[in-house]
C-alpha cells in the first residue's frame, strides 16, 4: 500500500457477515444512477459466499445491473468451464441468475498466450475507460474485489515477481504462477486496481490469520503493496483477524496521529475497573445528553459468557473478539450518525486502541479513586465483598489512559450527578452541549 495510506480494517464475526458486510458495502457503492459503474471482481474461494448472496433477495432487487460493467482483476488462463476459471466461477454463482446484460460482462479474453490476452484486455479496458491515463480524480471502477494468498499475493501479483514493479501497464501475463492452481495467468497491475473508488479485500478463516497480520504490518508482501486512489478496506473475519500484538503499526502510528487533538465525542467510553461505578455513570450520562446507552457486558461471545460463568479468566484472545464486536458497534453508530455512550473497563491501552481504531470522536471518561473506596462501593451495590484477588487483577491490569489519549479523568469520591456533569463540561464544545439540550 502506499505508504501514507492507512487502510481501514473491520472485523466481523464470521464468513456469513464477511459476505452480507461486502454485499452492503458493494450497494453503497453502486447507487442507481444514469451513468455507468464498474466492478472488478476476484477470484479464489473467499467471495463465492458474497457473490452467491447478492444473486438472492434483496441485494438482487438492489444492485441495478444494467448499469454495471463487470471485469476481473485476474484470472487464469484456462477456458470458462474449467472449475479454475475466475469468471466461470462468478457466472455460475452471480451473474448468470441476475439481469446483467451480455455485453456488460468483459472477462479477460483468450488468445493465443497470457501475453497476447493481457494486451487484448488492456486494449479494452482503455475502450471503457476512454483514456490512455488513469486520473486519480476519474477512476477506472467504483469496486474492486481483492483477496488475499496464503503467501501473502494479491489477484495474480506474485511475491518476487516482475509484475509487482509494473508502472505503465494495465494488465499483464503471468506465466508461472508462485501458487496452486500452477496454469499461467493474466493479471490487472497495481496502477490499474488502484484506480477505483474503492478497493476491498475479503479475508477469511484461520490459515489467513499470519499473513495478514504480516500484510498489515507492512511487511514487503505483494497484498501490502496494494494500494486505492479512493478508499483502502480490508473486511476480515474474526477468525482471520491478527491479535492486538500483531497489530499494524502503521494503525497505531495513526492512532497516535489521530490523537493529537481532542475531538468533539460521538460515542463515550466510560471506562475503569471493577466497582469505579462505569454501569451507572455511563447509564446517567447517556440520559443526560439524550444519547444510547450500552453495557460492554453485552457485546461477550457466547463462548466468553460461558467461560466466565464457569469462573475461568478470559484471555487476550477471548477479549480482542469481544472489544472487535464493540468497536464495530462503533462504527454503526458513528455511520447512522448516532451518538452514544457505553460502559466498558477499557483496562490496557491495546484494548483502547481497538475501540478507538483511529476515529477522533471515541473518546474516554476514565473514572478513577481509592482502592477502598471502590471496594466499599463494589460491596455496597453488589451485597457481598468483591474478592481481594479480582481487586488485585484489576488494578494489576489497569492501564491508566496516556495523555495522548485525551481521556477525561473522574474522581469517584463525588456525587455521581457532579461525576458527570464534570464529564461532560470537560468533553464538551458547542455542538455537544446543544445536542445535550
Ligand atoms: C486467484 C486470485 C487470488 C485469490 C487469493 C485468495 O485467482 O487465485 O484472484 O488472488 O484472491 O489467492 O484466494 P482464496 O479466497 O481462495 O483464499
Amino acid at each position: 500500500m502506499r505508504p501514507e495510506q492507512n487502510p481501514d480494517v473491520i472485523v466481523v464475526a464470521d464468513a456469513g457477515e464477511l459476505a452480507r458486510t461486502a454485499a452492503e458495502r458493494m450497494l453503497a457503492r453502486l447507487p442507481p444512477s444514469d451513468g455507468h459503474l464498474a466492478v472488478c471482481l476476484a477470484g479464489g474461494s473467499t467471495p463465492e459466499r458474497l457473490y452467491r448472496l447478492l444473486a438472492t433477495s434483496p441485494y438482487r432487487d438492489a444492485v441495478p445491473w444494467e448499469q454495471i460493467r463487470w471485469f476481473w482483476g485476474d484470472d487464469r488462463f484456462v477456458p470458462e468451464n474449467d472449475p479454475r476459471s475466475n469468471a466461470g466461477v462468478a457466472r455460475r454463482l452471480l451473474l448468470n441468475r441476475v439481469p446483467v446484460p451480455a455485453g456488460s460482462i468483459c472477462p479477460i479474453p483468450r488468445a493465443e498466450n497470457v501475453v497476447e490476452a493481457a494486451h487484448l484486455y488492456e486494449l479494452e479496458l482503455r475502450r471503457y475507460y476512454g483514456a490512455e491515463r488513469l486520473l486519480p480524480e476519474r477512476p477506472l471502477f467504483d469496486m474492486v474485489l481483492m483477496g488475499l494468498g496464503a503467501d501473502g499475493h494479491t489477484a495474480s501479483l506474485f511475491p518476487g515477481r516482475p509484475e509487482l514493479e509494473e508502472k505503465t501497464q494495465w494488465v499483464v501475463g503471468v506465466p508461472k504462477p508462485g501458487l496452486e492452481p500452477f496454469v499461467p495467468r493474466v493479471t490487472l497491475t497495481f496502477p490499474a486496481l488502484a484506480s477505483t473508488r474503492e478497493m476491498l479485500f475479503l479475508v477469511s478463516g484461520a490459515a489467513k490469520r499470519d499473513v495478514l497480520g504480516r500484510v498489515l504490518s507492512g511487511a514487503d508482501l505483494p497484498a501490502a503493496r496494494a494500494y486505492a486512489d479512493g478508499e483502502l478496506v480490508w473486511l476480515v473475519d474474526q477468525a482471520a483477524a491478527p491479535s492486538p500484538s500483531a497489530l499494524p503499526a502503521t494503525q497505531e502510528r495513526a492512532d497516535t496521529s489521530a490523537r493529537a487533538a481532542p475531538s468533539p465525542p460521538s460515542v463515550i467510553v466510560v471506562m475503569g475497573v471493577s466497582g469505579a461505578g462505569k454501569s451507572t455513570i455511563a447509564a446517567m450520562l447517556a440520559h443526560r445528553l439524550g444519547w444510547t446507552f450500552e453495557d460492554a457486558d453485552w457485546f461477550h461471545p457466547p463462548g466468553n459468557i460461558e467461560k466466565m460463568r464457569s469462573g475461568q479468566p478470559l484471555t487476550d484472545e477471548d477479549r480482542l473478539a469481544w472489544l472487535q464486536g464493540i468497536a464495530v458497534w462503533i462504527g454503526a453508530t458513528r455511520k447512522e450518525g448516532g451518538h452514544a455512550v457505553i460502559a466498558c473497563s477499557a483496562l490496557k491501552r491495546a484494548y483502547r486502541d481497538i475501540l478507538v481504531d483511529g476515529r477522533h470522536d471515541v473518546r474516554f471518561v476514565y473514572l478513577t479513586g481509592d482502592r477502598d473506596l471502590i471496594a466499599l462501593r463494589f460491596n455496597l451495590r453488589h451485597g457481598h465483598f468483591m474478592p481481594a484477588a479480582l481487586l488485585d487483577s484489576q488494578f494489576a491490569t489497569l492501564e491508566e489512559p496516556g495523555e495522548d489519549e485525551h481521556a477525561v479523568v473522574v474522581q469517584i469520591d463525588a456525587h455521581p450527578r457532579d461525576i458527570v456533569e464534570t464529564a461532560v463540561a470537560e468533553l464538551g464544545t458547542v455542538r455537544f452541549a446543544a445536542r445535550a439540550s
